[in-house]
């Protein structure tokens, strides 16, 4: 029997406690014996639970117990959550997290700390929800040099986007939604300016390319400039928008990652990616293309990913897993800027000029578009050449709209 402790009885910590107790008789044949909930700290009221009898208030409770060998943080946020992370861990407990924040900021640290205590600090649940991603890239892809991995890293601004898509929602209405469901996060702001696809394609990386990225060297836009006339004419191009996060190799050897919104072609299958649903593709010399797709968010399926690193942290109880990435290396990480795309652009007037500007344009179309309004999308070209080009249109055009493409 192996005890743990839960910290924060929210959205995944009680999933957590839920699918332990569910499938308690299939997770003890799964090589980690029993597994106990010694304790759940929260310091909210909860009398009334079928567990009342283990909520505690005070962390060193936790801390100063022997029996309790993984501590699972899913308080959230980067205040106490930090705090109790670095003490269990010094105390000499692993740690298992769906804390994205804490992982993209403070991942190098506390890796270190963990490999220094032959303890383990697993994250499978900070990004992906219930997916599969963080073990496949660590182990299953090790062989590979990665190339690229980008996706759709935020389940709630992909059920807004998907609810603008097909119900013609408007974004605030869809956000409304989303939050009932309990996909945002407790400040929607973090979801819907893309600061949580950033620090999730920030732990992506940071795997992937070896040294801690952080989410100041990845620039971020989310999806409130997105309208419904936006919408529309990706639409009518056979193309729908999407949030992606997105980590590349330059030619040279330097990487990069931004977060931004795409008008993405329904041929790629990202396209198809719908509702709180995530999709990631990672691209490697050895293996090519492949995709996880799943449940992005989520209390169950964020509290499967958690439980089974805690499986994972208590069957390696005295063996470290090889996760692991080095310190950051500023001249590692190049300029997002750098890599080409197509642009899709929506503007009052000035087509004409558009069209001389970025030597012909792809001109898109919708019903009920003002007398004066174009859309269109352009040839290839990095971000500067298109920021010069748009400068020069704005002497004609009003520029309303600007975003990537993604074939
Ligand atoms: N708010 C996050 C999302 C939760 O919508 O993806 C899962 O990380």
């Amino acid at each position: 029997m192996t005890h743990i402790a839960v910290l924060g009885y929210g959205t995944v910590g009680s999933g957590v406690v839920e699918v332990l107790n569910t499938n308690r008789g299939s997770i003890s044949l799964r090589g980690a014996g029993d597994i106990s909930v010694k304790y759940i700290l929260d310091v909210r009221d909860f009398s009334d639970s079928e567990y009342a009898s283990l909520f505690v208030n005070d962390f060193s409770v936790i801390e100063n117990d022997p029996d309790v060998r993984v501590v699972v943080e899913t308080i959230g946020g980067s205040g106490v959550a930090l705090e109790f992370t670095r003490r269990a861990l010094a105390a000499g407990k692993s740690v298992v997290t769906s804390n994205k924040e804490i992982v993209a900021e403070y991942g190098d640290e506390l890796l270190r700390t963990a490999g220094e205590k032959n303890l383990n600090y697993l994250f499978e649940a900070s990004v992906g929800g219930g997916i599969p991603i963080i073990r496949p890239i660590s182990q299953c892809l090790a062989a590979n040099e990665i190339d690229e991995i980008y996706g759709i890293l935020n389940g709630t601004t992909n059920y807004i986007l998907t609810r603008m898509i097909k119900a013609g929602l408007s974004l605030d209405d869809a956000l409304r939604e989303a939050k009932e469901l309990g996909y945002a996060e407790q400040n929607p702001a973090a979801d819907v300016e893309g600061h949580d696809a950033c620090r999730k394609i920030c732990i992506l990386s940071s795997l992937a390319f070896g040294k801690h990225i952080y989410p100041r060297q990845v620039p971020t836009e989310g999806i409130l400039n997105v309208t419904l006339d936006d919408v529309q004419y990706a639409k009518s191009a056979g193309r729908c928008i999407k949030l992606l996060g997105r980590a590349s190799r330059l030619p040279g050897g330097k990487v990069c990652a931004y977060v931004g919104p795409h008008l993405v072609s329904a041929s790629n299958p990202i396209a198809n990616v719908e509702d709180v649903f995530n999709g990631i593709v990672v691209k490697g010399n050895a293996i090519g293309e492949v995709m996880f797709y799943g449940r992005g968010a989520g209390k169950l399926p964020t509290a499967s990913a958690v439980v089974a690193d805690v499986i994972d942290a208590i069957k390696h109880i005295s063996s470290r897993k090889l996760l692991s990435w080095d310190s950051a290396d500023e001249a590692l990480v190049g300029d997002s800027g750098c890599l080409e795309s197509s642009y899709y652009i929506r503007c009052e007037n000035g087509i004409d000029a558009a069209k001389e500007i970025f030597g012909g344009v792809q001109q898109l179309s919708r019903a009920d578009a003002g007398e004066n309004e174009h859309a269109f999308i352009t040839s290839p070209m990095n971000l500067y050449e298109l920021k010069k080009r748009v400068e020069q249109l704005k002497h004609s055009a009003l520029v309303l709209s600007l975003m990537r493409t993604l074939d």
